[in-house]
């Protein structure tokens, strides 16, 4: 068998135990909570959850403050399909395993994925407790998970990375922010592979290479959703300031003390922009 055959019977295999477990549902929209950005999921009403573990070929969140499963429900009269923790390169996952989950995603007919993270600001104009709309990415984690023949297989080879996050997402995510009064910035994401923070040195090279935020995720993930044609939105919220940037030495807990206390902003936020979509 070749390896893409191999492959879409993997996705396959792990659609059928998720279509099982959704029961007739069809979510239009599916949402990547980042570090301590879990807890909205545990809003969703009518909710059924299926653990990773559950599903083939799906690997595990080891990270703090990621559940680790898929939940369905409606947000507002909205469905949606929530990854309750992501897996992240730093927990030794490929860019295969990080890019599974999503092109399942995909294969289950959802189109939109909202990806959302917590990151370091290196723009000095931004604020912990920003959030922060992708306008665009740097892909520094040296991987691209589709850089495989199996994932080839699954859809065209070349494909655009120009606005990858969509234009009239953005736009939407702007307005829901205003009328919310929710302080919103928009920048370019850097993701890399961590789990180290960066150097000083690193941050201020990341600045002049135009980037606004930084963390260890959702690269990956993007390249992903855009090989197979889904439309993206970014969500980030500064839970700190970069490495150097004003002094700032961040570390894992400061990330999810700013997470915890944005917590209610950031479901006011998603839900609105869900409603709106
Ligand atoms: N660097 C990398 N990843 C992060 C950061 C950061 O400053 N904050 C949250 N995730």
């Amino acid at each position: 068998m070749n390896e893409g055959q191999l492959m879409r019977d993997r996705i396959r295999e792990a659609e059928e135990v998720l279509r099982a477990g959704m029961s007739g549902r069809r979510p239009q929209v599916a949402i990547i909570l980042g570090s301590g950005l879990n807890p909205l999921a545990e809003e969703l009403e009518d909710a059924i959850s299926i653990r990773y573990g559950e599903v083939p070929h799906m690997k595990q969140s080891t990270a703090l403050g990621h559940v680790g499963r898929f939940v369905c429900g409606t947000l507002g009269a909205v469905e949606v399909l929530c990854m309750q923790g992501r897996l992240h390169a730093y927990e030794g996952y490929t860019s295969q395993e990080l890019a599974f989950p999503i092109r399942l995603i995909a294969s289950l007919g959802i189109g939109t994925l909202i990806v959302t993270n917590a990151v370091g600001a290196i723009n000095e104009g931004y604020e912990v407790g920003d959030f922060c709309i992708m306008r665009d990415h740097i892909n520094f984690t040296g991987r691209n998970p589709v850089a495989a023949p199996e994932a080839a297989a699954l859809a065209e080879r070349f494909f655009s990375m120009t606005d990858a996050y969509d234009p009239e997402l953005r736009t939407l995510a702007h307005t829901v922010a205003r009328a919310q009064d929710i302080r919103v910035q928009e920048g370019v994401y850097l993701g890399l592979l961590g789990p180290s923070f960066e150097t000083p040195a690193e941050i201020r090279m990341f600045r002049a290479w135009g980037a606004d935020t930084v963390a260890m995720s959702a690269v990956e993930e993007v390249i992903a959703a855009r090989h197979r044609g889904m439309r993206v939105l970014g969500i980030s919220l500064v839970t700190n300031m970069a490495a150097g940037v004003q002094g700032a030495s961040p570390n894992g807990a400061e990330v999810l003390e700013t997470a915890r206390m944005k917590e209610a902003d950031f479901s006011r936020l998603i839900r609105g922009i869900v409603a709106a979509i």
